[in-house]
């Protein structure tokens, strides 16, 4: 079956909602480190690792060992019902890896469903569905996780169990405090949190939830500090923190091990998903057993923590800490940030360089203006298969390239995708400017 076929079958079959990436979409059907081939034997530098899920990059032995040595026991499943050793040990790690005081850890199999769980705890422990969420940002696809979705391209519908007060995003091109400095953006956004609290809430608030960096809108983040500022007007009424880390978790952001941690504030709260599987599902939220445990009913996940995932969970996370892979996020992605920043100064439609560590989005926007540009991100985008290189895309304005490629990603292969980036943006720059001046 050629991929043309496979295509028209997927559509006849697939909902039309479900994106698929490229005017010619991909079949990957191999892979290696951070490589993948496509079925007619093309092959990519993966940067996009399928959502930032790959996170060790593809075909670890250590993984691929530990869930051979589960699958030779004959099981696949038990259920919760029964214990599962290597799901205890792996909350054990998670629990005190978490920073989080006297930790529980349950959990699921995506982001969404841990994002509904710490939902839940943390609805249950306040006794109020009010939340503070904020704008830009992207929790899943559930009726909560959706109505905590602050992004008109992801909100699918209206109905939400929650009353959800919008805080702003830390968009520093565009949005009301957009303009301001660091230090008078954390002031602006503090008092903003009291306005709120004081005008949209009957005060009782539950909780505020938010990622230390939005990844699908486009990696924005706010200044250093923001969530402890935050969380002193929280304290004052007991609303919790509760700190989205599914793109952000597991060193990705190379200064530290959680997004949370460059904002000198530990989250009642914390959600992950993505990385800690390298693919295989599994999610979960981790936080203060007296919130976690605020469940007044039988509650349980058919197969979250199942023992598959969880050997492959174990397995990921010894090896990310026994090959310091956060430290390897810092200075590979300290090279990139530096090649993209070089394309920022030759190129007029790069409107920002954004990130930490190897989580870095190319904002792009008409050239002298900060008006988005999804055309010219979309040729980008395209442009950058064609050499060989798998990227996202994001943002509000779908007008961000994202990267967010395999911890164990090499300085060679960083500057081979900056070398493909870079014929790709000066080929764009090129026919934006000649939109720009059609004499010419
Ligand atoms: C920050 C964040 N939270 C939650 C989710 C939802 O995770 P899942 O797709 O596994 O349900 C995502 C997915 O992209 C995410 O980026």
């Amino acid at each position: 079956m050629t991929t043309d076929e496979l295509l028209a079958r997927h559509r006849a079959v697939m909902p039309s909602w479900m994106p698929l990436y490229y005017a010619e979409p991909i079949e990957i059907v191999a892979g290696s480190g951070r490589r993948v081939t496509d079925a007619q034997g093309r092959s990519y530098l993966d940067f996009f690792g399928g959502v930032l899920t790959n996170m060790l990059g593809y075909d670890v032995a250590e993984v691929n060992e530990a869930v051979r040595r589960q699958l030779g026991t004959g099981v696949v499943h038990t259920s919760t019902l029964y214990l599962i050793r290597q799901q205890v040990e792996l909350a054990e790690k998670i629990a005190a890896l978490s920073g989080i005081p006297d930790a529980r850890v349950f959990f699921t199999n995506s982001g969404t469903e841990a994002n509904e769980a710490a939902l839940l705890v943390a609805t249950n422990h306040r006794r109020s569905n009010q939340i503070l969420a904020v704008r830009n940002s992207y929790h899943g696809r559930s009726y909560a996780a959706m109505g905590i979705t602050g992004h008109r391209s992801w909100s699918a519908s209206s109905l939400n169990p929650l009353q959800v007060s919008w805080l702003h995003s830390a968009d520093r091109l565009r949005g009301l405090l957009s303009r301001l400095g660091p230090d008078e953006y954390v002031e602006a956004a503090v008092d903003d949190l009291r306005e709120v609290l004081a005008t949209q809430t009957s005060g009782d608030v539950a909780c505020l939830i938010a990622e230390p960096i939005q990844g699908v809108g486009g990696f924005v983040a706010p200044p250093d500090g923001l969530f402890g500022a935050f969380k002193k007007v929280l304290d004052e009424s007991g609303i919790l923190l509760i700190s989205d880390e599914v793109q952000t978790g597991w060193g990705r952001t190379g200064e530290h091990f959680w997004g949370y941690q460059a904002h000198g504030v530990t989250p009642d709260l914390l959600t992950f998903a993505k990385g800690i599987g390298n693919g295989f599902a599994l999610a979960g939220v981790v936080g203060r057993a007296e919130v976690l445990n605020e469940v007044h009913a039988v509650s349980f996940s058919t197969f979250g923590g199942n023992p598959i995932s969880t050997a492959a969970g174990n397995a990921v996370l010894d090896y990310l800490l026994e090959h310091d892979l956060q430290a390897n996020a810092a200075r590979v992605g300290a090279v990139l940030l530096a090649g993209l920043r070089e394309l920022a100064d030759r190129h007029a439609i790069v409107g920002a360089v954004r990130g930490r560590g190897l989580m870095l989005g190319v904002e792009f926007v008409r050239p002298g203006a900060t008006e988005p540009d999804p055309a010219a991100t979309a040729r980008v985008f395209e442009e950058c298969r064609r050499g060989g290189l798998l990227v996202g895309k994001g943002g509000l304005y779908g007008n961000v390239v994202r990267m967010g490629p395999p911890l164990t990603l090499t300085e060679e292969e960083a500057r081979e995708a900056l070398g493909i980036l870079a014929e790709a943006v000066a080929l764009a720059d090129a026919e934006a400017g000649a939109v720009a001046d059609p004499a010419h």
